[in-house]
């Protein structure tokens, strides 16, 4: 009944009121919490950041302990998540697998499902956050056939993911600083961006009253498609493409202008920034510096620098307000710590927990209704039905 606005891709469309990331697109601003992104990127750690986006505060010392360790408690998972894991084929897309064995979770722990308590919901998001790196890099053992490893707990989170993926077959592993600094900064720059794809997919599966572990399994699901977290993985594609093209940029460029070839340009334009993606600012500094720290020489690096500057040289990219994203310079830096391509997107989705985490919570604790928006219809009008035998 009403009147009913049609707005596809909901592009004017509010969904809450929300106290956790603030964004000026025209600007390019990020806070989480109202601490700018450049701030946090160079001085926090991950856990710092989810325990300011979850609970609106930096901690103090003995709360960050407190969370650090009791996450460190849980990093193990049940054996018989490792025995569904054995199940999934060598070339399962490893988002897939991400997305099963979160939701499997509520399986394991049914309580969570129905105990809406603080204490039970604060121990389904520490088990959530324990568990995740565990899922991800079980997902890329199983894709090498390997047998998994397990957590080593007196290792900060960013060195333990990397443990679990690289010390075996590799002996005698150690992570080394800047590879564990890097994807420190890469996750914190990817924790939360408002109501996204994905997150909005994490409130609107959460606002029936599903609990956390199937809303965030749903989130993982929105977040694997091309047009959004996914994108990191075809960037890469992408620049690797143009490499064995002969690396003519100036041909792509023209390529992804044309409307008819169905082709875009992955890692350029965005729903919100239209000036520029402070996360893209940071995370191009970042790749020359780490490619440099680990004497990394990757061709594709010079490739997406060459293909940025024909795009911003363009008018079509100019009118259009397309600049490069997040995902444009993240695939580059995670290739260069040994993090395989169908992984990226894996590497988004530990980096965005926190921030499904913070508004799943915050869309209970606002106690906010039911997602259902509306439609117009534009289908047949009324008619009899047909039996079969005159149809
Ligand atoms: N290459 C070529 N043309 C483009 C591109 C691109 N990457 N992005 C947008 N356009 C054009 C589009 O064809 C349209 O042209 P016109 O006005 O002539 O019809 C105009 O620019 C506006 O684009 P839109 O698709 O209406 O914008 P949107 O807000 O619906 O989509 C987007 C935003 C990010 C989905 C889109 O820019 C895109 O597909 N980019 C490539 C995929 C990508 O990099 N995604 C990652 C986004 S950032 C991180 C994340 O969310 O995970």
């Amino acid at each position: 009944s009403g009147y009913i606005t049609l707005d596809y891709g909901f592009k004017n469309t509010g969904s809450t009121k929300s106290a956790i990331t603030f964004l000026d697109g025209e600007e390019g601003i990020l806070r989480y919490r109202g601490y700018p992104i450049e701030q946090l990127a160079e001085k926090s750690s991950f856990l710092e950041v989810a325990y300011l986006l979850i609970y609106g505060e930096l901690p103090s010392q003995a709360e960050l302990d407190q969370f650090t360790n009791t996450i460190k408690s849980h990093t193990l998972v049940h054996e018989d998540i490792r025995k569904i894991l054995d199940g999934f084929p060598a070339n399962a897309h490893p988002m897939g697998v991400l997305s099963s064995l979160v939701c499997s979770l509520t399986a394991f722990y049914p309580e969570s499902i129905t105990d809406r308590s603080k204490e039970q919901v604060d121990l389904n998001i520490v088990r959530l956050l324990a568990k995740m790196p565990t899922f991800a890099a079980w997902a890329f053992k199983n894709s090498m056939g390997h047998p998994v490893n397990y957590p080593k707990n007196k290792l900060d989170y960013c060195s333990n993911f990397l443990h679990m993926m690289f010390s075996l077959p590799v002996e005698g592993y150690e992570v080394d600083p800047v590879v564990s600094d890097a994807l420190n900064k890469l996750l914190i720059l990817h924790a939360d961006h408002e109501q996204n794809c994905s997150t909005s997919t994490v409130r609107v599966v959460g606002s029936s009253k599903a609990s956390l572990y199937s809303s965030v399994s749903a989130g993982i699901n929105a977040l694997w498609g091309p047009l959004h977290g996914g994108a990191n993985q075809e960037v890469i594609e992408q620049l690797d493409a143009i490499k064995a093209d002969g690396g003519n940029t100036q041909k792509w460029v023209e390529k992804a202008k044309d409307k008819n070839s169905g082709f875009r340009l992955m890692g350029f334009g965005h729903r919100v920034y239209k000036n520029f993606d402070p996360r893209a600012k940071i995370i191009k500094g970042a790749c020359d510096q780490i490619l440099n720290k680990l004497g990394v020489n990757d061709p594709v690096l010079n490739i997406a620098k060459e293909l940025e500057e024909a795009a911003l040289n363009d008018p079509y990219f100019i009118e259009r307000k397309l600049y490069p994203n997040v995902d444009f310079y993240s695939g580059i830096i995670y290739r260069a710590l040994g993090i395989p391509t169908d992984m990226f997107t894996v590497m988004f989705a530990l980096g965005r927990l926190p921030g499904w985490i913070a508004q799943w919570k915050e869309m209970n604790e606002q106690k906010e209704p039911i997602s259902r928006p509306r439609q117009i219809y534009v289908g047949a009008t009324l008619r009899d039905y047909v039996d079969v035998t005159k149809r």
